[in-house]
């Protein structure tokens, strides 16, 4: 069971090197958002980034699609601390997203992003049906996380799980993740891909395209 104050103290913790520690990986993903970024999503729409961590993402937007509206939520202050130096023109909210009542009152957006956060959740499945909850209508959701396939990720699954006890669920077989979505999402159209990251660290990447009906 993943308590949620667990991962929070470890990314206060980890939050000055994060970036350097994971370079390859968010390379790999800024290649793979403007390689998918949808044509329908209008120029100035809405992005809503879960789990924003230190706002690379974000601030890549910004950087490649200025006029997008990008909202970043995390619940690590000193992530967003930083979030808040990398792209100071996000609206950063401080929550945890988790939290039902969380986005209540907030418009879907077009695009949301969930990026290496499936792990740190209990209960996956809630996460995996926010996706569609948060998502306007015709609307495209980018989901990735690590993927238990080869040697290298069972034993890296098997660590954090020894290490992080009560900040790490599991990480998903590709297959299994992939049925799950189907299961879920019978009408949406979900396209998947395998990234290399840093070291032999595997990545499972979506793109979920809702129904605009
Ligand atoms: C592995 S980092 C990923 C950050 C960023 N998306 C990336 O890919 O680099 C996980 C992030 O999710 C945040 N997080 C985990 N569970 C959360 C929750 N329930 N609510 C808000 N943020 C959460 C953590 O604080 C951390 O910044």
């Amino acid at each position: 069971m993943v308590d949620s104050e667990s991962v929070r103290a470890a990314y206060d913790k980890f939050s000055d090197i994060y970036d350097k520690s994971w370079a390859v990986y968010i390379r790999r993903h800024k290649e793979w958002l403007d390689q998918n970024w949808p044509a329908h999503c209008p120029e100035d729409g809405c992005v809503l980034d879960l789990g924003c961590g230190t706002g690379w993402a974000l601030a890549h937007l910004f950087k490649t699609r200025p006029a997008l509206h990008l909202t970043g939520v995390d619940f690590s202050e000193e992530m967003l601390k930083i979030s808040r130096e990398t792209v100071p023109s996000a609206e950063l909210l401080c929550g945890d997203i988790t939290d039902p009542d969380f986005f209540a009152a907030r418009p879907k957006s077009d695009i949301v992003l969930s990026i290496g956060i499936l792990h740190h959740f209990t209960d996956m499945d809630a996460h995996l049906r926010d996706l569609s909850r948060l998502t306007a209508p015709g609307g495209t959701a980018f989901l990735s996380t690590f993927a238990l396939e080869g040697e290298m990720m069972r034993k890296f699954d098997k660590l954090f799980r020894k290490k992080l006890p009560s900040a790490y669920n599991e990480i998903l077989p590709h297959a299994e993740l992939t049925g799950k979505l189907h299961e879920l999402y019978p009408d949406a159209e979900i396209r998947s891909t395998i990234l290399r990251s840093d070291g032999a660290t595997r990545l499972q990447c979506f793109i979920l395209n809702f129904d605009s009906g």
